[in-house]
């Protein structure tokens, strides 16, 4: 079980909610179920539309994943990857703190997801 709390300017307040891990169930679906509002298009890794920073909230160091050559391409194109976190994906397969809430699958880990959402909406 995984707390996930996503934050956003566009929302009146912090929702958390609980998903199951090894699920298979990206943060953009588990948003999605739960009326958050994270801006997406292709939904297919490719838009960076649905870009959100992820913290974790329980543990000092990170988890060890592998991006997909789409996400980091993505990530790359948009300058929200630094060269630090190249090398740290590079060497040790850490995610960067930026990620594609549609590439972005829910682990067991107690996370913070922020992203900025479209402002002009009412
Ligand atoms: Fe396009 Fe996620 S919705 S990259």
């Amino acid at each position: 079980m995984a707390n996930v709390t996503f934050s956003s300017p566009v929302m009146p307040r912090d929702i958390t909610v609980y998903a199951v891990a090894g699920s298979r169930v990206t943060l953009l679906s588990l948003a999605k179920s739960h009326k958050i509002p994270i801006p997406c298009d292709c939904q297919d890794g490719e838009c960076g539309s649905c870009i959100v920073e992820v913290k974790n909230y329980t543990k000092n160091t990170r988890d060890g994943v592998t991006l997909t050559n789409k996400e980091r391409e993505v990530l790359l194109q948009l300058g929200k990857i630094t060269k630090e976190e190249l090398k740290d994906m590079a060497c040790h397969d850490l995610p960067p703190r930026h990620r594609l809430a549609c590439q972005c699958l829910v682990r067991n880990e107690d996370i913070l997801v922020t992203f900025e959402g479209d402002t002009t909406l009412p």
